[in-house]
């Protein structure tokens, strides 16, 4: 199976994936990487790992249709199997969702809590037990079919970033998991609902 992932930050869930795909069994492996902004970790370990990069700026195009039309250019280049959206802090527009099926992460347990600060927001509301959540990527803002959930608790000394850390730990074993059970074994989404394997035919 062929992944694109996409970055926008530090890329440790993209660090999980290129290991991971270092074993064949694995059934995966990054083919490119593509970035909304340069000067990123995330984009350091694909050149170390040497695989591929691609970096589309939303400033660079005249307007987000045009960014829209570049990104599903650059990934349907690499003709992924799965593309994966590893911390990828941008919406994905219907050029990408439209044709590629495309797996996204977000360290909360939707549908509580979306968004660009999806820790904060839960320790804000005082929640004792958060997590992290891999899904379908649709149109919205993480409101795509949930794939896999993963709890994790709040203890009472928790910041932002000892919660963040946490959850990351988890979420990065939870995302190299599913991601290689969907390539190995496929997947079939009927309404909200996805089931890995049990593909007929
Ligand atoms: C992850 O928690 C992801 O869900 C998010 O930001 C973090 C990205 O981490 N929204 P990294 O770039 O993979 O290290």
């Amino acid at each position: 199976g062929r992944l694109v992932v996409l970055v926008s930050g530090s890329g440790t869930n993209l660090q999980a994936l290129l290991d991971a795909s270092a074993d064949p069994s694995y059934g995966a492996r990054v083919v490119a990487v593509g970035a909304d902004r340069e000067g990123i970790a995330g984009l350091d370990r694909a050149e170390k790992a040497n695989v591929p990069t691609f970096v589309e700026k939303l400033a660079d195009h005249p307007s987000r249709a045009d960014w829209d039309a570049a990104v599903a250019a650059r990934i349907a280049s690499y003709e992924p199997d799965l593309v994966v959206a590893a911390g990828f802090m941008k919406i994905l527009g219907e050029p990408t969702i439209g044709a590629f099926p495309v797996v996204n992460t977000h360290p909360a347990l939707l549908p509580s809590f979306p968004g660009a600060h999806g820790v904060r927001d839960a320790l804000a509301h005082g929640v004792k037990v958060t997590g992290c959540t891999v899904m379908l990527a649709d149109s919205g803002v993480d409101t795509g079919p949930i794939i896999a959930q993963e709890a994790v608790a709040v203890l009472p000394d928790d910041d932002e970033a000892s919660l963040h850390e946490r959850i990351k730990t988890v979420e990065r074993d939870l995302l190299v998991e599913i991601v290689g059970r969907m390539v190995r074994e496929g997947w079939t989404v009927s309404g909200r609902v996805v089931r890995i394997g049990n593909q007929t035919g």
